[in-house]
């Protein structure tokens, strides 16, 4: 049966994925971030997780304005990085399960969730910052890859207690896959950082070192923080946050074994966090 093994909370800001593509990462201002990741980085390659479901949040990339799914699973073979405005990333393609992934869908659609279902998604630095940060700059990556794409910039967000039960449910979903799959899945987004207004650059390193704490510490106080106190305390896209919940309600007794926090990245506090299910 397949099961969900380890989950990894991460930030994903853009400039980190530019500092490995350009070989920055050596640099004084990059290198005790990258130094951070070393752990997490030789934690995966004994993990080996056969799949990694990756939840991010799409920043007008893929979908727009125009359209806005609250939660969108990728069912396709691939998915090609997104153009940003700098053309693609130079990364590989993301090669996706979609047996999996439509096995996703069926169980959470018919457990009450309104998944969209997306056969084509080009995947910007939600995705593809956090699998360079974990694996580096490898030919392929070296896992299947479910991208779930979560509506984090638009009013109304979901909830940290919808995002939570998701979690829960994607747990389900895959303990009920009849293949032998070890699968990791990703929180992504966050941590503290603003990029626009009159608080642009705000970086709040104790909000954010309590979420850390909090994951394995005190649970129930995340799922139930409200969006006006990740606006107030964590910055307009501190909201990112709520991604994390996903991760962590797709774990089972989660332990924590690892985490790192940085600050400055870009105008993030950039956090990482492995956990694995008991
Ligand atoms: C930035 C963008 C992001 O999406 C994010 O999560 C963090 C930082 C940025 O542009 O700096
Ligand atoms: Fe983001």
């Amino acid at each position: 049966m397949a099961k969900i093994t380890s989950g990894v909370g991460t930030s994903h800001v853009p400039a980190i994925g530019a500092a490995v593509d350009k070989g920055l990462t050596e640099q004084d201002y990059w290198k005790p971030l990258f130094n951070g990741y070393e752990k997490a980085r030789e934690w995966i390659a004994k993990e080996k997780p056969d799949v990694c479901i990756v939840v991010y949040n799409d920043h007008a990339s893929a979908f727009s304005l125009e359209l806005i799914p609250t939660f969108a699973i990728g069912v396709a073979p691939e998915f090609m990085p997104a153009d940003e405005g700098y053309g693609p990333r130079q990364v590989p393609p993301v090669k996706g399960h979609p047996k999996l992934a439509w096995h996703l869908c069926e169980s959470l659609i018919l457990n009450e969730f309104d998944i969209t279902i997306a056969n084509k998604m080009p995947v910007d630095h939600g995705l593809t910052v956090p699998l360079s940060i974990m694996y580096n700059q490898p030919e392929e990556w070296p896992c299947k890859v479910i991208p779930l794409a979560v509506n984090v910039i638009q009013y109304p967000q979901p909830l940290g207690t919808r995002c939570f039960a998701l979690g829960q449910a994607i747990r389900e979903a895959v303990a009920s896959f009849d293949e032998d799959l070890k699968v990791c899945i990703l929180g992504t987004g966050g941590m503290s950082h603003q990029l626009q207004g009159e608080r642009a650059g705000l970086v709040n390193e104790e909000f954010d070192i309590a979420f850390l704490n909090d994951l394995t510490a005190d649970p129930e106080r995340l799922i139930n923080m409200r969006h006006a106190e990740y606006l107030r305390e964590s910055g307009s896209e501190g909201a990112e946050l709520v991604m994390w919940l996903i991760m962590l309600g797709a774990l089972e007794d989660p332990k924590e074994i690892h985490r790192t926090y940085h600050v400055p990245a870009s105008n993030t506090g950039a956090g990482l966090i492995v956990l694995e299910s008991k």
